[in-house]
């Protein structure tokens, strides 16, 4: 069974004086905290056994939103990463919760929304060898992973924040790997900027012919929130969608219920606190 990775460590300097004292992952993005957005989209490929990577300070913030996962049908594990050396790492860290298994890994900072996004997820899960990214088309591709392709179309090259990007396809945080990953990302020195690049990782993918590259057109959103007027603008989006057709983004509790993992009565019971907020309101009507 494939497992899930969330990676929400990181030291949000784009974001500092706010992160100073905080997680970035922990702060709202208009009605619920960012992490619920990633979160949501492991939810909807199917995973339930998820391993959260946080840095040691902020642990026990996370803990106390999220437990043991089992409000939600997860089973959470808790993973400290030290210092934040990179994405690559995360293989690492996960090496023995993954027991050898395909892992789906979503950074916590990344939110996504799109028609048609929860079969996406679901093909990628399926796919059992090898591994499946997806492609975003974005104006300044030099601030990301970029996706390189070849005359037939096929992806030939991932390459970190180049300062010619081959293509404007940028690399989204969503990662299906098979279980080779914790090994080859053994494999892997760490970059000019001192970080285990997971584009390195992908790079060794590709070059066993093994990597599919998915690319989400128009249709998608795949927003920024790394500073504070991408968070403002992402939240702003958030507040547009949900408002004008009264249906959330990024809903673990919805997700929950609808993957039949948890019951109607156990979504009533999760509303109860939050009743003065149109999101308990809204937990409750998903019951009626
Ligand atoms: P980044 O945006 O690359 O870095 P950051 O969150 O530390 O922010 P800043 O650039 O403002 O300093 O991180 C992308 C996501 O990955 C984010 O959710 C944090 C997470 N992350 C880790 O958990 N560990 C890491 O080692 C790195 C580099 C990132």
């Amino acid at each position: 069974m494939r497992k899930g990775i969330l990676m929400a460590g990181g030291s949000g300097t784009r974001l500092y004086p706010i992160t100073q004292a905080i997680s970035k992952q922990l702060l709202p993005l208009y009605d619920k905290p960012m992490i619920y957005y990633p979160l949501s989209v492991l939810m909807l490929s199917g995973l339930r056994d998820i391993a959260l990577i946080t840095t040691p300070q902020d642990q026990e913030s996370f803990k106390r939103l999220i437990g043991d996962g089992s409000q939600w049908g997860l089973n959470v594990t808790w993973i400290i990463q030290p210092s934040p050396d990179g994405l690559a790492q995360a293989y690492l860290l996960t090496e023995d919760f993954l027991e050898g298994g395909p892992s789906g890994m979503v950074l916590g900072d990344n939110v996504f929304y799109g028609h048609g996004f929860p079969e996406l997820l679901k093909e990628a899960n399926a796919r059992e060898v090898g591994g499946t990214i997806f492609g975003y088309k974005v104006r300044d591709p030099e601030r990301y992973g970029v996706v390189g392709f070849g005359a037939d179309g096929r992806a030939t090259q991932i390459l970190e924040k180049p300062i010619k990007p081959p293509s404007d396809f940028a690399v989204t945080g969503l990662y299906f790997l098979d279980g080779r990953a914790p090994e080859w990302a053994r494999t892997l020195k760490k970059s000019g900027r001192g970080e285990y690049e997971v584009a390195d990782l992908l790079q060794l993918y590709l070059e066993a012919g093994d990597l599919t590259v998915t690319t989400m057109g128009r249709g998608y959103g795949w927003l920024d929130t790394g500073t504070h007027e991408s968070l403002l603008d992402a939240g702003a989006f958030v507040q547009t969608l949900e408002k004008r057709q009264g249906l959330k983004i990024g809903c673990p509790e919805e997700i929950a219920f609808f993957n039949g993992w948890i019951t109607a009565g156990d979504l009533a019971e999760l509303a109860k606190p939050y009743l003065k907020t149109e999101y308990g309101q809204y937990l409750m009507r998903l019951i009626e």
